[in-house]
């Protein structure tokens, strides 16, 4: 029996007395896994060198006994008071030079070579003691690395890593010149030591720069978790290595990250206080799921699967009856294998008193803890079947980190996030019942019938051939605004016309643009007039069809949205930012005419979703919407759960059985 359920314990905060209670009611609630320990370092080791492993092991055992395994976290997201005492040098240092103190989490610098040695010896030494423990499965590294790491760490040992890492890439200080632009307001640098990490300028930063010292600190997370998984993978051969991944933040490169790991997790908090509504929209959910798939291209775990309201200072909406068991069953259908539930009880002291658990503080199985026993008791057994399958999308988004970069270094409009562009064309297909993979755009596209690469800003020759090479073999390729504008090193193109080469792929060239503002366009599309939000590329046309045209702007009656056959397949360029309402029919028109297949129809709020194995497809069709909702499935399918085709009750979760159609 794989393992498949679980939930986030922290028996240290509670008497030893009661830990044979928790063990008890998690076994009836269907737990087979609990993950421990990531901030217990004092707790395990109070002073230099003297390990009390003890605690850690009299829980692994009860919670054993009851049939429960668990996944144990190296504690690094928070080194011990006396280790701070000992080395303040390892505290970070913030964009304005100041040190950033002990009392919270995350107060750690990570290229530090003391706080690397203060690692090595601790992970040793814990590794060793749980090695050969039958209770343990595996092991997370840290705790979401990059999660508070925003504008961290500007330190001296960071800036000489930096000025190594940049002398590794450019060989010599006028390469280096060259691919930062220099020339401008006199930046030059005369060798590698004058480079400083980026602190507080009086006025504005180097772009190339910029993009350089996010990518160096992406390179040096890697680095900081491969420091762990060596001594993990040495001394714990038989145990899995993990990591918890926040969706698409981008402090570290997800991709790389995950070439360390055996499988990716995810964590994920639909409900918290700071969303913009009171919960995040499916789709973006959805989203999020898709992309966590996509950086192994494998199944994945749910590592913090909200159970509770959430919050710190301030609490967000009481999450509805239902609503946990179809945010958790969506994370299963696009790949998740095991949901372990963020926390078994809410925790009485600290700083995350209020973010709420499957318990709440009296420890009385309650609203949540009934549902989440209802959902192991309904899908625990097909759970078994579900794992090692995956979603076979025919259309993909690209998704860079790069990209993600530069675009926050400039993000060209100021409400433009390349996250939010990705996830508004993801929604149009997500609300069409297409289901999306995220790839990287060198990935080998050719299984897929379409490939959506929004915001191609950051260019090289390899990938505009990569592209072109795609659609002169029969893919069909949607490009759009802010594509070829910069090279790998965000230094402005030059040599042609915007999209540069991809121009001839489009049969366009956009020698002139326009940004929106203070203001949304319109664009006729049809006989219909849409809006159109941030930006409006001015296409000359060089042998592609226009397919929309601006209705707004001096450069109205001309085109918004062209079509272009290249070899046997077709690329569309998207010139502008569409609307909702022009993004649904763009869509509608881009996916019918590749002939993608849409599994259902159904309101905005009702997902659909499938996995596959080699023989089996399974198709889930889930309402995020506390009212009642119909649909209807196209194609054959079994009802496995559920109460009634084509009709759900608030939050329900169906399951079907089918054949893979695929050609
Ligand atoms: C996550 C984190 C957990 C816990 C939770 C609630 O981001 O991994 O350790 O802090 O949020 O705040
Ligand atoms: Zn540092």
């Amino acid at each position: 029996m794989g393992i498949h359920f679980g939930v986030d314990y922290y028996p240290e905060h509670w008497p030893r007395e009661r830990w044979e209670t928790d063990a008890r009611l998690m076994k009836e609630m269907g737990v087979q896994v609990v993950r421990m320990a990531e901030f217990s370092w004092f707790k395990m080791e109070p002073a230099e060198g003297e390990f009390d492993f003890e605690w850690l092991e009299d829980a692994v055992a009860l919670l054993d006994s009851y049939g429960i395994k668990s996944v144990l976290g190296t504690p690094t997201a928070a080194p011990p008071a006396w280790i701070i005492q000992k080395n303040p040098e390892i505290q970070p240092i913030d964009r304005e030079g100041r040190r950033r103190h002990f009392g919270g989490r995350h107060h750690d610098c990570q290229s530090n070579a003391v706080y690397r040695a203060h690692i090595s010896r601790f992970v040793t030494a814990y590794a060793k003691r749980f090695a050969d423990n039958p209770g343990v499965i595996g092991w997370q590294i840290d705790n979401e690395l990059g999660n508070s790491h925003g504008d961290l760490c500007m330190c001296d040992s960071c800036k000489r890593q930096f000025q190594a890492w940049l002398h590794k890439k450019y060989g010599t200080i006028e390469a280096l010149n060259d691919a930062w632009g220099t020339a401008f307001w006199s930046q030059g640098y005369n060798h590698f030591e004058q480079i400083g990490t980026p602190l507080l300028t009086a006025v504005g930063e180097n772009p190339s720069a910029m993009l350089d010292w996010k990518c160096f600190c992406s390179d040096l997370i890697v680095d900081f978790a491969a420091h762990q998984a060596r001594i993990l993978r040495e001394i714990c051969p038989n145990h899995f290595i993990t990591h918890n991944f926040m969706c698409f933040d981008n402090k570290v490169n997800y991709y790389e990250l995950a070439g360390l790991l055996d499988f990716v997790s995810n964590d994920i908090y639909p409900a918290g206080h700071w969303q913009k509504q009171p919960h995040q929209p499916d789709s973006e959910l959805a989203a999020c799921h898709d992309v966590i798939r996509g950086y192994k291209k494998k199944p994945f775990w749910m590592m913090e699967q909200q159970s509770g309201m959430a919050g710190w200072e301030i609490m967000g909406r009481a999450l509805e009856p239902g609503q946990m068991s179809a945010w958790a069953m969506q994370s299963v259908a696009h790949g998740a294998d095991a949901v372990v539930f963020f926390r078994w009880r809410t925790c009485a002291m600290g700083t995350e008193q209020y973010w709420h658990g499957i318990l709440g503080h009296s420890g009385n199985p309650g609203r949540t803890y009934h549902e989440a026993k209802r959902l192991t008791e309904t899908f625990a057994k097909y759970m078994e079947d579900f794992e090692g399958s995956m979603p076979r999308p025919e259309v993909a988004i690209v998704h860079s980190f790069r990209q993600n970069y530069a675009f926050d270094i400039q993000p060209n409009h100021p409400q433009l996030g390349y996250v939010e562009q990705l996830q508004k064309y993801y929604k149009a297909l997500y609300d069409k019942k297409i289901p999306v993979d995220f790839v990287q755009g060198m990935d080998d596209l050719s299984q897929y019938q379409l490939v959506i690469a929004p915001l191609q800003y950051l260019m090289t020759p390899e990938l505009e051939q990569h592209y072109m090479d795609y659609v002169e073999g029969g893919g069909n390729l949607v490009l759009t605004m802010r594509t070829g504008v910069k090279d790998a090193t965000n230094l402005c193109m030059t040599d042609r016309e915007l999209p540069g080469r991809l121009g001839d792929l489009c049969g366009i060239e956009v020698p002139e643009y326009d940004c929106l503002l203070e203001t949304t366009g319109g664009v006729l599309y049809g006989k219909k007039e849409y809006t159109i939000e941030k930006w409006c590329d001015m296409i000359t046309l060089k042998g592609a069809q226009q397919i929309a045209e601006y209705s707004t702007g001096f450069y109205k009656q001309t085109p918004a949205v062209t079509e272009n056959k290249y070899g046997n397949g077709t690329a569309w360029y998207i010139g502008t930012e569409p609307g909702e309402e022009l993004m649904e029919d763009i869509m509608t028109y881009i996916t019918s005419t590749c002939g993608i297949e849409t599994l259902g129809t159904a309101a905005d709020g009702v997902e659909m979703m499938t996995r596959e194995s080699d023989e089996k497809l399974w198709l889930f069709v889930i309402n995020h919407t506390g009212d009642e909702q119909v649909y209807h499935l196209h194609g054959m399918y079994t009802l496995l759960e559920g109460e009634r085709e084509e009709f759900l009750q608030p939050y329900e979760v169906q399951l079907f059985e089918g054949y893979r159609r695929r050609k």
